[in-house]
């Protein structure tokens, strides 16, 4: 199993190194096969050591050049960071990332030999029209992604269960995790949307789901911590 912590725009430089030196302890006893995969903002990157990946949630597709506020690949080098995640649906509500964008720096990073998450997700109005109008629209957001590319995992995010407290009931993960791998070729396949210590056995007992995304959950160390020592 993958167990990913996003922390968006939470946690600062100060509190994400106490972060891990706490989750190191606790790494100490996790199953040798599960990985645990860190998303810092992007202040608090650095190069840590440990039995655990040091992510970005976000860059430029360029090595570096003239793009304002942004950070390129020349700034993750300097940390050896080589995993990103692309396709949030909060950068393509928020931050306004069309398909079109989402694509173009997929194709970069996956140049570059970067690891990448790749998030997909439907709002509520689809998934209230039915499996068949959610798969649709989340075969849409690969438009223009390689899904042969090997260092890819997807991750599957239902909008309307991301902060809500409320996750996707395990025949909705079931049955579009089970749609999902037939379409990217059994890539591993994460879920995320209100993940916690409370629901995790179940989530991850399900078939197709090898790991999972997590935000709220993932903000206190011994909380996250509990996901994969459960
Ligand atoms: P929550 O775990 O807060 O629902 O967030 C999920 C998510 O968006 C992870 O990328």
């Amino acid at each position: 199993m993958i167990y990913a912590a996003n922390f968006k725009t939470n946690h600062t430089r100060a509190t994400t190194k106490a972060y891990i030196e706490a989750l190191k302890e606790k790494l100490l006893t996790k199953k040798p096969e599960d990985k645990v995969y860190i998303f810092p903002p992007a202040t608090a990157l650095d190069s840590y050591a440990g039995d655990f990946t040091i992510g970005t949630q976000n860059a430029y597709p360029t090595q570096n050049g003239a793009y304002t506020g942004e950070i390129g690949v020349e700034q993750l080098t300097e940390f050896g960071i080589k995993t990103i995640l692309i396709g949030h649906s909060e950068r393509r509500e928020h931050l306004s990332e069309s398909q079109e964008k989402v694509a173009e720096k997929f194709t970069f990073f996956k140049e570059q030999g970067f690891e990448i998450i790749y998030c997909i997700g439907e709002p509520l109005e689809i998934r209230e029209q039915g499996i068949e109008a959610v798969m649709q629209y989340l075969l849409a957001q690969f438009d223009g992604i390689d899904i042969t590319y090997d260092n890819l995992i997807v991750a599957y995010e239902p909008i309307w269960a991301i902060g809500t407290g409320r996750s996707a009931t395990v025949e909705e993960i079931s049955s579009t995790h089970r749609a999902l791998k037939k379409a990217i070729n059994n890539k591993p396949l994460l879920y995320g949307g209100s993940a916690k210590p409370a629901n995790i056995k179940e989530i991850s007992s399900i078939d197709g789901v090898d790991g999972v995304l997590v935000g709220s959950a993932s903000l206190d160390a011994g909380n996250f911590s509990e996901m994969f020592l459960a």
